[in-house]
């Protein structure tokens, strides 16, 4: 049997489980840059060159000097849902069809959300670290108190997929539910889950967990900071595991310093990943690695879903699935 050759050839720009790989060799050459750190710029200009694909990471911005770089270039797939690190309008001006990961890491990403709610309330990761120091002495009626969660108020600012996901685990934990959003789900979604539609001042004030689940745009970068800090009770907890740029990390440090507010669960950091000065010092922060899709079944499906969107458009010629600028496709 003659051997069909693959002409195209897609730049994935980190390690991806084996299977997603496996998909694409079934159908393109492969340019892989083949570990666990970010591409450097310089080389991810220079190798994008010879792309007629590029599967991404939410680390790469893919901008006008990146489509400026790579002449060959006839989608995107960014290996994440969001999509703050590409510029849309670019890919769509250049007839650049970009798509992205929403659903599949929904359910993964509350799980994790919960993780650090539960963690900071209850004080788990100070719990974990006494321990190993050989510090536990027995039982005491006064140590690491924490604050209950059944019972509280639950703040999401943002109710899409995943902030829905979250209020819905929240029932289960007989917690009252607020919300703000600008796009409003119908009153079946509000009474199924509970949730009360607030203004933003309304629920940063009555909340005493305050969880973002935002995009990350210019309506939303440091949509939390000092005056947001100063409205919200001081034994608040703030969640945030959706992008680090939401939060003024520095109002934050000083915040969870002064006792301002309670504590917090982050996922995300402004200049990921380095962490603003003092956050790592605060006992009364939980910090994770931006871990919240971090499952193997969810992580696969990820890559699933971007291995097969490049192979639906190049290899099939078919519309792909989840594409976030569907006017790059009128243009051709
Ligand atoms: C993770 O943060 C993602 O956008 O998928």
């Amino acid at each position: 049997m003659r051997r069909q050759s693959h002409p195209l050839k897609i730049l994935v720009t980190r390690r991806i489980p084996e299977a997603n790989l496996a998909l694409l060799k079934r159908h393109f050459r492969l340019d892989l840059y083949a570990h666990s750190t970010a591409i450097p710029r310089r080389l991810l200009l220079s190798r994008v060159r010879s792309a007629d694909g590029l599967l991404c990471l939410l680390t790469e911005r893919v901008d006008a000097e990146l489509l400026a770089a790579a002449p060959r270039l006839k989608m995107v797939a960014t290996f994440s849902v969001g999509l703050d690190h590409v510029d849309l309008a670019a890919c769509t001006a250049r007839g650049v069809p970009v798509t992205h990961t929403p659903g599949v890491l929904t359910e993964t990403c509350a799980d994790f959300t919960w993780a650090l709610l539960l963690a900071a309330a209850r004080r788990v990761v100070e719990g974990d670290r006494l321990m190993r120091s050989g510090g536990y002495a027995g039982w005491d009626p006064l140590m690491l108190l924490g604050t209950d969660v059944h019972g509280k108020t639950l703040g999401l600012i943002g109710f899409g997929r995943i902030g829905q996901a979250v209020a819905r685990r929240a029932l289960g934990f007989g917690m009252k539910i607020v919300y703000h959003d600008l796009y409003r789900p119908g009153r079946a979604v509000e009474k199924e889950l509970k949730a009360r539609h607030a203004g933003f001042r309304e629920l940063l004030k009555v909340s005493d967990f305050v969880s973002v689940h935002t995009d990350l745009g210019p309506g939303t970068r440091h949509l939390i900071g000092r005056r947001e800090f100063g409205l919200m009770k001081p034994s608040a907890v703030l969640i945030n595991a959706a992008r680090g740029p939401i939060v003024d990390e520095a109002a934050l440090v000083a915040a969870l310093r002064s006792g301002r507010i309670g504590g917090a669960g982050l996922d995300v950091y402004e200049r990921e990943p380095k962490m603003a000065p003092g956050l790592a010092a605060l006992p009364n922060a939980v910090l994770a690695p931006h871990l919240a899709s971090a499952s193997l079944e969810t992580r696969s499906e990820m890559g699933r879903l971007a291995a097969q969107s490049l192979v639906d458009f190049l290899a099939l010629g078919r519309r792909p699935l989840h594409l976030a600028n569907p006017k790059a496709l009128k243009r051709s």
